[in-house]
C-alpha cells in the first residue's frame, strides 16, 4: 500500500526545511493574528504540493533555494484557499478540527486565508522569484475561476461531464501542476521538460480531485465531514453517472431531495445511497484510473531518476488513500 512516508523519505530533511520556514513566515505582531495561526498550524494535511515540488526538482536536477521557496508559498497558498473554500463550502471541520470560519466567524477566516497568501507571495517577491510568481499566480486565477463555475453550477443543477472537468482542471489540477512544474524550474529543467512536468501535474490532480469527490461519498479520514458535497449541491462524478443510470422520475426525486435548503442527515444518506446503487464510485474510479495511467505514461521518460519510484508511489497513493 502506498504510503506518504515512503514517498517523502528522500525529501524528508527538505519537507522539514519548508515546514520551519513556513512557521517562521506564520508569525505576527499581532496578538490575535497569532492565536489563530496557532491554531491554523496544530494540522499539517498531507503536504501533497510540496511534496510534489521537491520531489519534481529531484527528479531533474537538484533541489534549490527557489525550490524551497516555491515549496513553502504553495504550501502557504493551499492553506490560505482551503480556509477560504471551507467559508465558500460551509463545511464545518478540516483536518480533524473545526474550520475557523466556525471558531472565529467568516470575516476573521477571510482575512487569516489573505494573510497567509500575502505571507507567501512576500517569499516569493522578496527574492524576485518571477517564474515561480508567474505559474502560482495563473494557478490562482485558475482556482477562482474554477470555485466560481461550481457555484454558478451548484445553483441551478445543470452540470455536464464536461462542465465538471472544466471546473477541477481550474480549480485543483491547475496547482497540482504548477508543483511539479515549478518544482522542475527551480532546478534548472528546459522548457520541454517543464512543460511535460505541467501536464504529469495536471493528470495527478484530475486524479487527486476525482478521488477527493469519491471520498465524501464514502467513510473516510479526511477529517472533513462526508457527503458536504450534497449538503452543497455539489453535483460531482459518481452523482453525474448516477443520473445517466436512471429514468427521468427517479432522477427528479434526487434533485428534489438536492434542493431541499436542509437537509436530514437522512436526506444525504438517500442521496449516497442512490449514488453506490447506480454504480457511481465504480465510473468515478475508472475514469480517476485513466488520469493515473496517463500521469505514469508522463513520467516514463524519468525512469532513471533516483526518485523515480517515490513519483509512482505518489501517484499510486492518490488514487488509494483514505485521507
Ligand atoms: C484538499 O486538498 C483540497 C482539494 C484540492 C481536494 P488536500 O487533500 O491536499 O488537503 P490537505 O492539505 O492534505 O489537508
Ligand atoms: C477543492 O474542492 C477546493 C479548492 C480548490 C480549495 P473541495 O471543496 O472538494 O475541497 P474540500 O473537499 O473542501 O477539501
Ligand atoms: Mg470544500
Ligand atoms: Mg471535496
Amino acid at each position: 500500500m502506498p504510503s506518504l512516508k515512503t514517498i517523502q523519505a528522500p525529501i524528508a530533511t527538505e519537507l522539514k526545511k519548508v515546514n520551519r520556514v513556513i512557521r517562521q513566515a506564520l508569525s505576527s505582531d499581532v496578538r490575535m493574528l497569532n492565536l489563530i495561526l496557532r491554531y491554523v498550524m496544530r494540522s499539517k494535511g498531507k503536504q501533497m504540493r510540496p511534496t510534489l515540488v521537491l520531489l519534481s526538482a529531484k527528479m531533474v536536477g537538484e533541489v534549490s533555494e527557489a525550490t524551497y521557496r516555491a515549496a513553502t508559498l504553495i504550501e502557504l497558498m493551499h492553506t490560505a484557499t482551503l480556509i477560504h473554500d471551507d467559508v465558500i463550502d460551509n463545511a464545518d471541520t478540516r483536518r480533524g478540527f473545526l474550520t475557523l470560519h466556525k471558531i472565529w466567524k467568516s470575516k476573521l477566516a477571510v482575512l487569516i486565508g489573505d494573510y497567509l497568501l500575502s505571507r507567501g507571495l512576500l517569499l516569493a517577491v522578496n527574492e524576485d522569484d518571477f517564474n515561480t510568481l508567474r505559474i502560482v499566480s495563473t494557478a490562482v486565477k485558475e482556482m477562482s475561476e474554477g470555485e466560481l463555475l461550481q457555484i454558478e453550477k451548484s445553483k441551478k443543477l445543470d452540470i455536464t461531464e464536461k462542465t465538471y472537468f472544466d471546473i477541477i482542471r481550474k480549480k485543483t489540477a491547475s496547482l497540482l501542476a504548477s508543483c511539479s512544474s515549478a518544482g522542475a524550474r527551480s532546478a534548472g529543467a528546459d522548457d520541454d521538460t517543464v512543460k511535460q512536468l505541467w501536464d504529469f501535474g495536471e493528470a495527478v490532480g484530475i486524479a487527486f480531485q476525482i478521488k477527493d469527490d469519491i471520498l465524501d461519498y464514502e467513510g473516510n479520514h479526511t477529517g472533513k465531514k462526508t457527503g458536504n458535497d450534497i449538503r452543497e449541491k455539489k453535483i460531482t462524478l459518481p452523482l453525474l453517472y448516477a443520473f445517466t443510470q436512471v429514468e427521468k422520475n427517479e432522477k427528479r426525486k434526487i434533485f428534489k431531495l438536492l434542493r431541499q435548503k436542509h437537509k436530514t442527515q437522512e436526506i444525504v444518506d438517500a442521496v449516497i445511497e442512490f449514488v453506490h446503487q447506480n454504480g457511481g464510485i465504480e465510473y468515478a474510479d475508472k475514469i480517476m484510473a485513466q488520469y493515473t495511467q496517463k500521469a505514469l505514461r508522463l513520467l516514463e521518460p524519468f525512469k532513471n531518476a533516483s526518485v523515480y519510484p517515490q513519483m509512482v508511489e505518489l501517484v499510486q497513493f492518490v488514487t488509494t488513500r483514505n485521507k
